[in-house]
C-alpha cells in the first residue's frame, strides 16, 4: 500500500522535474509569463514552478522512454486517452507543483498562458491527492506560521507566491475549493489565528463567511481582510508593497465584527422592522460566543441600534429555548 504510494510520488516528482526543465529553457512562454507577472527567478525556484509545453504528448513520451505504466499516469491525471491515443493533460500552461508538508509532490495546478479555458486546470483527486486535506504553500510556510503565530489564507496560487515574495511568508491557499474542516484542523496545529484574505468580490465575501464558521468550529480565532485596491492580494501587494499589506493585516476585522458588518449591509438600521431582523441575526452570532466575549458586542450593538442591552440579552437567551 505505502510502496504503491511511493511510486505515485516518484512519478509526480519526475513530472515536476520535466516541467521545471522546460521552464528553465531560454524564452519559453511559461517563464516569460511569470516574469511579466512580476515573479522573480529566486521565487520561481522556491516554488518549483514549471512549464508544460504546447505539444500533445511530450510528457507521455518522456514516461514511455522510462517504461512507466500509462495506467499510473492516467490515475494521476497527467495523461488521458482518446480513441486509443494518449495525450498530455497539461499543455501550454505554467505548472504549480502542489507539495505536502512531507515534501511529496501530490498534484499540480496549471495556469493557461493564453486565454485557454479553463484558466486553471488542477490534478484530479488520486491515491496521493485529496484536495480537502492539503493547503497550497504550507510546505514552505508552516514554520513562518508558527513563528508569527498567524496564518493568512488566500484563494489562489498567485496570491500565495506574491505575498511570499514580498516577505509575507505565513500564507497558504485552499486548493480551488472552499476551506474544509480538515484544512482548518491542519492550520490549528500551527496557530489559532487565521486571517482570511479572499478576493475582493462577492464570491470572496461569501467564502470568508463560510470560512469563519469552519475555523471557529476547529477552535481558531478567524479574522477577515479584503484588499482595498485590486482584485486580490496578489494585485494589491504588487502595487502597494509589503508594508501596506501589513497594515491591512493589522486592521483585519475580528470575525464577529466582520459578520456584523456583512449584516449591516443587508439591513437598513433606520427602519424599525429591519433593525429587529438585524438584531435577531446578530443575536444568533452572539449565541455562539462565551458570555464574556458576547458582553463586549452586546454593549456595542445596544448603543448602535439604540436598544437596551437587556433586550439583546433576552433575544440571545430566549431563542435557545424555542
Ligand atoms: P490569476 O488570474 O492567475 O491571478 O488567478 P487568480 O488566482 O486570481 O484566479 P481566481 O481568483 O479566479 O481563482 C482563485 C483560485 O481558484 C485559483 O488559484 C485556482 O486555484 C482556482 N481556480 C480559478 N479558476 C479556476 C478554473 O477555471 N478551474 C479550476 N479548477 N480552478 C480554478
Ligand atoms: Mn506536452
Ligand atoms: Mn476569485
Ligand atoms: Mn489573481
Ligand atoms: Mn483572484
Amino acid at each position: 500500500e505505502d510502496g504503491k504510494k511511493e511510486l505515485y510520488y516518484q512519478i509526480n516528482k519526475e513530472a515536476a522535474i520535466f516541467y521545471l526543465k522546460a521552464f528553465c529553457q531560454t524564452s519559453n512562454p511559461g517563464l516569460t509569463y511569470m516574469l511579466k507577472r512580476g515573479i522573480q527567478p529566486v521565487t520561481l525556484k522556491k516554488f518549483g514552478i514549471g512549464y508544460a509545453d504546447g505539444q500533445w504528448d511530450s510528457l507521455y513520451r518522456h514516461f514511455m522512454d522510462k517504461k512507466v505504466d500509462v495506467k499510473l499516469l492516467q490515475e494521476l491525471g497527467l495523461v488521458s486517452e482518446s480513441k486509443g491515443r494518449y495525450y498530455d493533460k497539461f499543455r501550454n500552461r505554467v505548472m504549480f507543483p502542489i507539495i505536502n508538508t512531507r515534501g511529496k509532490v501530490i498534484g499540480f495546478g496549471g495556469r493557461a498562458i493564453d486565454d485557454a479555458s479553463p484558466k486553471y486546470l488542477n490534478s484530479p483527486e488520486s491515491p496521493v491527492f485529496l484536495k480537502k486535506n492539503n493547503l497550497y504553500g504550507l510546505n514552505l510556510s508552516r514554520q513562518d506560521i508558527s513563528k508569527e503565530n498567524c496564518a493568512i489564507l488566500v484563494e489562489g496560487y498567485m496570491d500565495v507566491i506574491s505575498l511570499y515574495q514580498s516577505g509575507i511568508r505565513h500564507v497558504g491557499a485552499s486548493l480551488g475549493t472552499a476551506l474544509t474542516e480538515s484544512q482548518a484542523k491542519m492550520l490549528r496545529r500551527y496557530t489559532k489565528n487565521v486571517i482570511l484574505s479572499y478576493d475582493a468580490d462577492s464570491a470572496g465575501q461569501a467564502a470568508a463567511l463560510r470560512g469563519i464558521d469552519i475555523l471557529f468550529k476547529e477552535d481558531c480565532r478567524p479574522k477577515v481582510l479584503h484588499v482595498t485596491d485590486g482584485k486580490d492580494p496578489d494585485e494589491f501587494v504588487k502595487k502597494h508593497g509589503k508594508e501596506a499589506f501589513k497594515t491591512l493585516v493589522d486592521n483585519a476585522l475580528g470575525f464577529v465584527d466582520y459578520k456584523f458588518s456583512m449584516l449591516r449591509q443587508r439591513y437598513n438600521l433606520d427602519s424599525y422592522e429591519e433593525s429587529v431582523d438585524f438584531l435577531k441575526e446578530a443575536a444568533a452570532v452572539l449565541r455562539s460566543l462565551s458570555p464574556i466575549e458576547a458582553d463586549v458586542y452586546i454593549k456595542k450593538l445596544a448603543s448602535e441600534i439604540k436598544i437596551s442591552e437587556n433586550a439583546i440579552r433576552l433575544e440571545i437567551n430566549g431563542n435557545t429555548t424555542q
